[in-house]
C-alpha cells in the first residue's frame, strides 16, 4: 500500500507534502513530485496537506491511478530527495485543478529531475 502523486501536480508542485512526510519518501521532478512507493509507510499525512488535492492512496485503484504509480515507482528512482518546502511553480494557483482549472496535465509532465537540496 502506498500513496500516490497524480497529474494534478504537474506545473504546481506546492510542496507542502514534503514537509510532513515521516519518512521523507519524496523525490522531485522539473514539474512535479512523486512518492516512492516502496517507502511510503501508507499513513495519509501528505494528503490534506496538497493544495492541488493530487494526493491520493492506492486503495482508490483505477486506471489513472495504475498509470501514475508506474510513474511514481520509476521518477522517484531517478529524481532528487525533497524534505524542504520550495516556493510553488510561478503559475501554481492558475493551473491549480482544485483551484477551478479544468485541463488535463498529463502530457505537461517533465521527466527531468528537479533541484537538489
Ligand atoms: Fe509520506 Fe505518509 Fe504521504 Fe506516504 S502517506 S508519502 S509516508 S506522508
Ligand atoms: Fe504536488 Fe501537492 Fe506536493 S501540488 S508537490 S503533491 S503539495
Amino acid at each position: 500500500m502506498t500513496y500516490i502523486v497524480n497529474e494534478k501536480c504537474i506545473n504546481c508542485r506546492y510542496t507542502d507534502c514534503v514537509e510532513v512526510c515521516p519518512v521523507d519518501c519524496f523525490y522531485i521532478g522539473e514539474n512535479t513530485i512523486v512518492i516512492h512507493p516502496d517507502e511510503c509507510i501508507d499513513c495519509g499525512v501528505c494528503e490534506p496537506e496538497c493544495p492541488a488535492e493530487a494526493i491520493q492512496p492506492d486503495s482508490d485503484m483505477d486506471e489513472n491511478l495504475e498509470y501514475w504509480l508506474e510513474i511514481n515507482r520509476k521518477f522517484s528512482e531517478i529524481w532528487p530527495n525533497a524534505t524542504q518546502k520550495r516556493p510553488p511553480l510561478p503559475d501554481a494557483d492558475s493551473l491549480n485543478p482544485a483551484m477551478g482549472y479544468e485541463e488535463d496535465k498529463t502530457n505537461d509532465f517533465s521527466e527531468n529531475p528537479g533541484p537538489e537540496e
